[in-house]
Order: C-alpha cells, then sequence, then structure tokens
C-alpha cells in the first residue's frame, strides 16, 4: 500500500544514471506479473544512451510529419520526457493475437486479456521502481509512431505488438499527486 499510495507519474528527470541491479528488480516484477492462462505475453526492450535517442527520433519524425490541423496532445512533451529519462523501458504484446496487429496495422482484433496481462506487468514495474527509489511514467503516446516502433525494433524484439513504454529514473522534483477519486465512488456493492 505504501508504493501504490506513493507512486506519482514523474515527468521531469535528474540525470543521475539508473543503477543496472535497479533496472533488473523493475524488470523482475514486471516478468512476474499474473496474465491470461499465464501466457507471459510480454516483452521489454531496455533503451538508454542513443539507441534511447534513435527511437526518441522515430517518434519525434512521426509528429513533425503529422498534418498541421491534427493534434498532437501530450506527445511532444511525452517525447521530451523520454528523451530526459535515463532509461527507456518499451514494452510489447508478443501473443499471437499481437504479432498479427503489428503485422497489419488497423485491423482490430478482440484481445483485451492479452493486453490486461501486458498492464499488469507495467504496473508491477512502476511500483517496483517505487520501491527502488525510482520515479516513472507509463507513456502511451508512444502510439503516435505505434508502426514506425515496431519496425524499428523488430530486430530486437520480433514482429510484436507496441503497448507502451516506461521512463524509470530519479525524480528531479516531488511532483504533485493527481487527485483521485477514491474506491468508494468507484465501487458499487450492492447491500446482500
Ligand atoms: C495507459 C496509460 C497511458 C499513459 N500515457 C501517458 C503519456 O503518454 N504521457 C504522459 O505524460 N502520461 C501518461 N500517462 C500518465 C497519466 O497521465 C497519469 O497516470 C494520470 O494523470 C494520473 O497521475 P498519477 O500516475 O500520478 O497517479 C499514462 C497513464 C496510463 C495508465
Amino acid at each position: 500500500m505504501e508504493a501504490i499510495r506513493g507512486r506519482r507519474s514523474v515527468r521531469a528527470f535528474c540525470l543521475d544514471p539508473v543503477p543496472r541491479p535497479l533496472i533488473e528488480q523493475v524488470l523482475e516484477a514486471g516478468a512476474l506479473a499474473p496474465s491470461a492462462k499465464n501466457m507471459q505475453n510480454w516483452r521489454f526492450v531496455v533503451l538508454q544512451g542513443t539507441s534511447k535517442a534513435r527511437l526518441v527520433q522515430v517518434l519525434r519524425d512521426q509528429l513533425d510529419a503529422l498534418p498541421a490541423d491534427r493534434p498532437k496532445g501530450s506527445a511532444p512533451n511525452s517525447a521530451r520526457i523520454m528523451d530526459e529519462a535515463p532509461v527507456l523501458i518499451v514494452v510489447f504484446n508478443t501473443s499471437p493475437t499481437g504479432r498479427e496487429i503489428a503485422a497489419s496495422r488497423g485491423n482490430l482484433h478482440p484481445h483485451s486479456a492479452e493486453i490486461q496481462g501486458v498492464a499488469a506487468a507495467i504496473q508491477s514495474m512502476l511500483l517496483a521502481a517505487f520501491d527502488a527509489g525510482l520515479g516513472s511514467l507509463w507513456i502511451c503516446d508512444v502510439f503516435y509512431a505505434a508502426q514506425q516502433i515496431e519496425c524499428h525494433l523488430e530486430p530486437v524484439v520480433g514482429q510484436a505488438e507496441l503497448v507502451a513504454a516506461i521512463s524509470p529514473g530519479y525524480p528531479a522534483s516531488e511532483p504533485r499527486a493527481a487527485a483521485k477519486r477514491g474506491w468508494r465512488e468507484a465501487t458499487c456493492w450492492p447491500e446482500e
């Protein structure tokens, strides 16, 4: 509960490198998550230095190529965060459906259970990062360049569906807590 209550989305990081054992601890937490049929259909790609810079450039190129009237939302800011964070963990879904989606982007498949398993791994990694004294951000703005990132990392991860990126690092400042509605508002609990 301490990690669950204390975790915040961190969007500004110190330059200090993250020791490899801490990154491994975060990855270990991800790989221990529950998944549908224990498929463990996640793959984590750890990027630092120039390999991270190349990935961020893939996203920026895609944002630059968008028509002027197409809203970019928080994506330029997310690209800046990915640039500044010392580590980026890109998370993929490697299930057969995920591979199919990567092969034919645009087709939608009912594969919610597979993604829920990958999301469980992501949340476990965010909590493990907090436990290790790190901040992190769950980034879906990478979808602006989903196909391009899948192609860019295919030599490393094979054909797989991009799910998100995570940026663990030492927080540069204490982020404000986001307002949460709380469990009572989120819960229906009919009397017996
Ligand atoms: C699926 C998902 C995708 C997200 N994508 C982004 C993103 O691309 N960029 C960003 O700045 N924050 C992103 N966030 C962070 C949310 O904005 C953040 O979790 C929310 O505002 C609540 O704040 P908290 O994490 O500090 O509790 C994402 C969060 C989730 C769960």
